[in-house]
């Protein structure tokens, strides 16, 4: 898989969609991204995934409501391209992706969907509140609902101050685009009120994604190496996120080291909220 290109018209994602990251995005699912939605889902919903990328969770929605629609949005050309291809339409005739900035105003007519899903997007996003109040307007009353999970901190085992500064620079590179970052996933239920909704009925609980030795911690480890000798290690040393090459290196071999631990144990706790109109 190759790195695609920043696109310089699009608003920026402090990622990148190198072949590291994308890597992460494909190996997420709906059984491992979203299963505190599915039971709420009907054969005919019309789903929206806002900040799709590549489509793996995106696609996972189709066998849930055969009946019904999945439309998954970014602003990323080059991913929505990438996610057509890996998801084509012979295989899910009610998939499809489209190119849109979801800060703007979304591409659906009010009170016409029955989902709005988000994973580890708004995150990313300098103004969360107004992607809220959008989903909000094109949700149908009466049992429309918007699902959010994003991040909100890190933990691992065994202790390791080099890979929690790494982490450390890893949130801080988003807050520096002027979003959340880290602690998303606790003010979601507060950012759905300030969009319209009621806090009445809303579900607001949390979830984890944990990877654990041998091989989970070691192939987390070594996408982050990757990201480090790529794309997100150069904009590191260009914009003074980190002081020199020889704190990449650092950063490079404490996660290497972190991985390869035969008890290596990595959470990420994950804010999960369900909001209905
Ligand atoms: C961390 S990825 C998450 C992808 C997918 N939801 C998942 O969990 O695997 C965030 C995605 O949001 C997209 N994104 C960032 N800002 C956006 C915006 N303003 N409008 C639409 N998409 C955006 C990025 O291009 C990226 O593909």
């Amino acid at each position: 898989m190759s790195t695609i290109p920043d696109e310089p018209s699009k608003p920026k994602y402090a990622q990148g969609h190198s072949a590291s990251v994308v890597a992460s995005h494909m190996s997420r699912t709906v059984e491992n991204s979203a299963s505190f939605l599915t039971p709420h889902l009907k054969p005919d919903s019309v789903i929206v995934d806002l900040g799709c990328g590549p489509g793996t969770i995106t696609r996972g929605f189709c066998a849930f409501v055969p009946n019904g629609q999945v439309i998954g949005l970014d602003s990323s050309d080059a991913i929505v391209e990438q996610a057509r291809a890996v998801n084509p339409a012979s295989e899910y005739p009610n998939l499809s992706f489209r190119v849109a900035d979801i800060t703007d105003r979304l591409p659906f007519d009010d009170a016409s969907v029955d989902v709005v899903y988000t994973h580890q997007t708004l995150l990313h996003i300098p103004s969360p509140i107004t992607v809220i109040r959008e989903a909000f307007r094109i949700l149908k009353p009466r049992g429309g609902m918007l699902a959010m999970r994003e991040a909100d901190h890190v933990s691992i085992q065994p202790e390791s101050p080099v890979v929690e500064q790494y982490w450390r620079h890893v949130f801080s590179s988003f807050r520096g685009m002027g979003a959340q970052g880290d602690g998303c996933g606790r003010r979601l239920h507060l950012w759905a009120q300030e969009a319209g909704f009621d806090r009445a009925k809303m579900l607001v609980g949390a979830g984890a994604t944990v990877y654990t030795a041998p091989e989970e911690s070691k192939w987390w480890a070594g996408l982050h190496v990757g990201r480090l000798e790529g794309e997100i290690g150069e904009k590191w040393l260009q914009n003074k996120t980190v002081a020199s090459q020889e704190e990449i290196e650092r950063f490079k071999t404490a996660l290497k080291t972190w991985g390869d631990h035969r008890e290596a144990w990595y959470g990420l706790m994950q804010g999960e909220v369900i909001c209905w109109k």
